[in-house]
């Protein structure tokens, strides 16, 4: 089967309960988008096996949870404030607004009966830079009335980490290189966001700052990025969907020297290969920029203090070298929604039962799919199934995320679960009442299995690792 476009998971998501329209009784709201029932459970899956990995499996890498508002002088001395620009262009003609840097000549993209566009008459403005930082306001006070008050939703989470590098560097008693990470949200007022939760403005990161002595970071850089490919490759993604590119010298964001993309095949529509694909998530090095930005002793090249503000010095003291540096950073940053689109994407999958209709499979892997066990009574006018369906459920619950269901009938309660990505469905039959036995029918193959229930936890824990 070819492959799903993302139109094809948007109606999937609606119609399931992954991802609805953010406020949508009143219209929408453009490109924000809310986590159902399902969705949430996806995302949290991801980003479990995110931490798990990272935080919990390794010795190296410390948490930590910061806020999404923090001093303006943050964003200052990170110099988001004065860079984190996107160029902008209006077209007069056709009242259209487009990013600069995007156009692949100087006119209106657009071909619309409006425009006259394409190239002759139409009619730009000159670029002009607009922040991408949300402004708000600390306090029962207006930016105009007090400037002061003046903060922003933090456009990558990134930067809590580095203010707090010697709070983790003196309460864990690390040694270089270590590494600290942060799941959360962050805020950016794009220019054009669509393509469902692939480009939001508000949406969720994943990210680690890896620090290190600054002449291993270029080794440190390219073991991340082999890790995280094979990490996405873990998480059931295949190969032929991902790819690296390394950015180029304009491509590279104020703070980075490198900065290799994770991209996806995001949108297999698309007739040129190359445009098929964008970027899941970066992996940058990011110098000692941040560290030395955010530092009251760091000086430029002209020997002048960076940052008169700061209260602190960001440096680090290696005992054994007895070397005072500011630590490198190995940054690699994904995006939780655009990882949650590209899993729904690549688990995505119809097959003809065989009476001849689509059905569709979502086979994720195990430890990501919402819900791991689904239980189905055979006949729910039958008391003694349902009651018997309903005590297999309570028991499984303690260890799996599991489901009782007995508003159709069987094959319609089936493909109802394979179509979420549900590994396995138990169903309760006559023959239940009398050999205390189940049928456990499996996703992909739909093969099925008949267990007795005193082994049923023990073999849906096997399987489920296997999946
Ligand atoms: N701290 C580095 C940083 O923020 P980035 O490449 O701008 O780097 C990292 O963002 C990841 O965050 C991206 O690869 C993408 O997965 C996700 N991301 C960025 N902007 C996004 C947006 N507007 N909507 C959804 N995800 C976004």
């Amino acid at each position: 089967m070819s492959a799903p476009s993302i139109e094809t998971i948007v109606n999937l998501s609606k119609r399931r309960g992954f991802v609805f329209p953010a406020s949508e009784i009143y219209g929408g709201l453009s490109s924000a988008w809310d986590f159902g029932p399902l969705g949430v459970e996806l995302a949290n899956n991801i980003k479990n096996a995110w931490w798990r990995w990272l935080v919990h499996e390794r010795d190296d890498i410390e948490g930590i949870d910061t806020c999404i508002i923090q001093n303006r002088l943050v964003w200052k001395y990170s110099g988001h404030e004065a860079t984190f620009n996107d160029p902008l262009v209006d077209c007069r003609t056709c009242k259209g607004r487009f990013r600069y840097d995007k156009l692949h000549e100087y006119h209106c993209p657009r071909e619309s009966s409006t425009c006259v566009g394409k190239g002759k008459e139409c009619d730009l403005t000159e670029p002009r830079q607009f922040n991408l930082m949300f402004k708000t306001t600390v306090g029962a006070v207006s930016a105009e009335d007090d400037p002061s008050a003046l903060v922003y939703l933090r456009p990558e989470t990134a930067q809590g980490i580095f203010i707090n590098f010697k709070n983790v560097l003196d309460t864990t008693r690390r040694k270089l290189p270590f590494g600290i990470a942060q799941i959360g949200k962050s805020f950016r007022n794009e220019v054009t966001p669509g393509n469902f939760i692939f480009r939001t403005r508000e949406f969720e990161q994943m990210e680690m700052e890896y620090f290190c002595h600054p002449k291993d970071a270029a080794k440190i850089h390219q073991e991340w990025i082999d890790a995280f490919l094979q990490w996405f490759k873990d998480l059931g993604i295949s190969e032929k969907n991902l790819k690296l590119h390394e950015q180029t010298p304009d491509e590279l964001a104020h703070y980075a020297v490198r900065c290799v993309d994770i991209l996806y095949r995001f949108f297999p529509e698309r007739p040129d290969e190359k445009a098929q694909f964008d970027e899941l998530m970066g992996i940058a090095n990011r110098t000692d920029y941040d560290l030395r930005q955010h530092s009251k002793k760091a000086v430029d090249e002209h020997g002048n203090r960076i940052n008169p503000d700061s209260t602190e010095d960001l440096s680090y003291f290696d005992p054994v070298t007895q070397e005072r540096f500011y630590p490198y950073c190995i940054e690699p940053a994904a995006g939780v929604n655009r990882t949650v689109l590209a899993v729904m994407m690549d688990a995505y999958s119809e097959k003809m039962s065989e009476r001849g209709e689509k059905r569709v499979i979502l086979k994720l892997k195990a430890s990501l799919a919402p819900i791991k066990v689904a239980v189905l009574p055979l006949a729910k006018n039958k008391p003694e199934i349902v009651s018997m369906a309903k005590a297999i459920k309570k028991d499984l619950m303690k260890d799996f995320r599991t489901v009782y269901d007995d508003t159709a009938g069987i094959g319609k309660l089936y493909a109802r679960q394979d179509e979420i990505g549900t590994p396995f469905c138990v169903t309760v039959d006559h023959q239940s009442l009398e050999d205390n036995a189940v049928t456990v029918r499996d996703r992909d193959t739909w093969e099925q299995d008949r267990i007795n229930v005193s082994q049923l936890g023990e073999y849906l824990r096997k399987r489920l690792k296997e999946k």
